[in-house]
């Protein structure tokens, strides 16, 4: 098996430390995952188009027509079943791992969550009438135990606390070891595209841990930065991480669906890796939503999983695995979106979108590209080593 050796993420005051054996069980699901991808993911085109597509033409007389129907087939491939199998397993030892560390920490994580919103920088607003969207709690997202709705009492820090090594060893690392990799390249693709705007007041909507926020709150130290997300518990979190690290923001447990912010308060306003996890309903609704609270010349900068309709179907399939097996039930929807067409039914003017890609490395440093891919790299299935920005201007 290949070798990968992924630093630990950077500790903080609020962050769940591993033991010996639980950082080596880190270690091994990560790099049993890499192996996955590397070595037996790049392979599985081979079994489609060598053997399950010529089958299929047999019996059929001609090609499979869709992803749909390419998923089906496959999923009768041994091959594609074995791998299936264990990403999935994968999926639930990473979490479970986790679940154990949190479980030793919390007394420690309680404590430190007490003194850090004790003499905040920034603030925490809680909303015990904030609507949590059944897309949210009817699903435990990614396999994650708990979702992001989990909140047992009102100090409750573990799911939040789960996240931040778990999507950390998820990501292989490519989150960036402070989880900034994906803040980082929001900010940086943006600055690509509006190098003059200064912006005063920026949000970021569906923030999770803040992973997203921080990378903002460096880049534009004078600005009023807000973070908001449903979940209790992990708002709870975020406020005590970014305190712990010296950061000053104004999180909010809000549903985007239904921002408190007034018209035109905000002169950005960024997500990342939100759209594909709300329902085809709510995400529309909450693009609307950064429109009415943008103003005038501001901005809306996106990064999400790629649009994966220029595929060939066999890295459709490959794209979309998550959708059927890891508990992401919007994500084949997402997929299919153009994202021009998204942003217009929110109020952009459709031929301003920004279009623009990148792929992540283990350090969570970005590459950016000009263009499009027309092909998926089967080898970053579920959209972990690449994703695609996009944004448009007010
Ligand atoms: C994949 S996480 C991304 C978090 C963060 N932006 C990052 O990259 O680390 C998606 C987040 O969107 C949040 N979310 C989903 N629906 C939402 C809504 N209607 N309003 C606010 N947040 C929402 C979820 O609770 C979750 O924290």
């Amino acid at each position: 098996m290949t070798a990968l050796n992924i630093k630990e993420p950077f500790p903080h005051d609020i962050m769940p430390l591993a033991s010996h054996d639980e950082h080596a069980r880190e270690n091994i699901t990560a790099a049993m995952k890499h192996h996955l991808s590397e070595h037996v993911y790049p392979y599985d085109e081979l079994v489609y188009e060598k053997q399950a597509k010529q089958k299929f033409i047999q019996a059929n007389g001609r090609e499979p027509k869709d992803c749909g129907e390419v998923h089906h087939l496959m999923m009768e491939q041994p091959y594609t079943r074995m791998w299936s199998s264990m990403a999935r397993t994968l999926q639930e030892m990473l979490w479970d791992n986790q679940g154990e560390i949190v479980e030793r920490n919390k007394p420690r994580l309680t404590e430190a969550a007490k003194k850090l919103s004790a003499k905040p920088k920034g603030s925490l607003t809680l909303d015990p009438d904030c609507d949590m969207p059944r897309y949210v709690s009817a699903v435990d997202i990614h396999a994650m135990p708990g979702g992001y709705s989990t909140t047992r009492s009102e100090t409750d820090l573990a799911t939040p606390a789960v996240y931040d090594r778990g999507a950390y060893y998820y990501t292989r690392g490519m989150a960036g070891r402070w989880g900034q990799g994906g803040g980082l390249a929001n900010v940086t693709a943006f600055k690509e595209f509006f190098p003059d705007l200064k912006p005063k007041r920026i949000l970021d909507l569906g923030c999770a841990i803040g992973w997203t926020t921080l990378p903002i709150v460096d880049e534009w130290p004078e600005a009023e930065v807000h973070g908001i997300d449903v979940g209790e518990s992990f708002m709870r979190y975020a406020h005590a991480r970014a305190e712990a690290l010296g950061k000053t923001v104004h999180y909010h447990q809000m549903s985007g669906e239904h921002l408190k912010f007034p018209d035109g308060y905000f002169d950005i306003v960024f997500t990342g890796g939100v759209f594909h996890e709300t329902s085809k309903k709510a995400a529309p609704a909450i693009m609307k939503e950064i429109h009415r609270v943008l103003r005038k010349g501001g901005v809306s900068f996106n990064y999400d999983i790629p649009y994966g309709g220029d595929y060939n179907l066999h890295a459709q399939f490959m794209l979309n695995w998550d959708c059927y097996f890891n508990a992401e039930p919007f994500w084949r929807e997402w997929t299919s979106w153009d994202r021009s067409e998204f942003m217009s039914w929110g109020g952009f003017d459709k031929d301003a979108v920004i279009d623009t890609w990148a792929d992540r490395d283990h350090e969570g440093n970005f590459r950016f590209f000009e263009k499009p891919f027309d092909e998926l790299h089967t080898s970053a299935r579920g959209g972990i080593g690449r994703v695609q920005f996009f944004g448009a201007q007010k």
